[in-house]
């Protein structure tokens, strides 16, 4: 599942953001690729000790945490804590898949990635280019979204990133390990949670929300792995 969560962060948290991007130093983007995406890969990142990496990837799980769509879509179990990357200059990133287990530096945390995020940090108008192109089996998708904005896709999907022919594109990626590994079985519980926090709005009082919101936890319950 394709997923556009808009909003993750206001324009002062993207303005405050880039300040702290803005001032940090960068580095080649290949010291987080694996051996196949180097090959691909140009662009410039923030390193993952990075001070200010860590500040402006605090606000964005924050954030996250509080974002219902999020929460509901991703299940979210263990998440790598936000990266940064810049392209100019023609830079771009040809196709590739995202490494299946993570490490988190310094740390004997790993994380199997079942979903990648990006979250733009700049404004599709500011750069040509830069599209974020997904494969799946419905043919390719194409994201460049406003800032502020984050696409969730599965990590499993082929992606790249197109020649930024002008101007910046400044965006955070991370993956994440759900609590529920399979795709399918997400997609599932989230229509359904769609459905039942519709009907709560709705209709608060309708005698069937309570069964199928037990119907939800006991899927859940089948499905999870904490
Ligand atoms: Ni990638």
């Amino acid at each position: 599942m394709l997923l556009k969560i808009p909003a993750v962060l206001s324009k002062e948290q993207i303005a405050q953001g880039r300040a702290v991007l803005e001032a940090a130093e960068w580095v080649d983007g290949n010291v987080t690729a694996g051996y196949q995406s180097s090959q691909e890969k140009n662009n410039i990142q923030l390193p993952e000790e990075s001070t200010a990496a860590r500040q402006v990837g605090d606000m964005i799980l924050e954030a996250l945490a509080k974002q219902l769509t999020f929460m509901s879509a991703a299940l979210p179990c263990k998440i790598f804590p936000p990266l940064f990357n810049c392209y100019q200059n023609g830079h771009a990133f040809g196709a590739h898949v995202d490494n299946a287990v993570r490490y988190v530096k310094g740390t004997p945390v790993k994380i199997r990635t079942d979903l990648s995020m990006t979250l733009f940090f700049s404004g599709p108008e500011e750069y040509e280019g830069g599209e974020l192109v997904i494969e799946d089996t419905y043919g390719s998708h194409k994201a460049k979204l406003a800032a502020g904005d984050m696409l969730l896709y599965p990590s499993t999907s082929l992606h790249h990133v197109t020649p930024v022919s002008s101007g910046r594109r400044l965006a955070s990626f991370f993956w994440l390990e759900s609590m529920v590994r399979s795709d399918e079985q997400r997609r599932i519980l989230f229509d359904l949670d769609r459905s039942l926090q519709k009907i709560r709005l709705e209709t608060p009082d309708h005698v069937e929300l309570v069964p199928l919101t037990s119907v939800y936890h006991n899927l859940l319950r089948q499905w999870v792995s904490t």
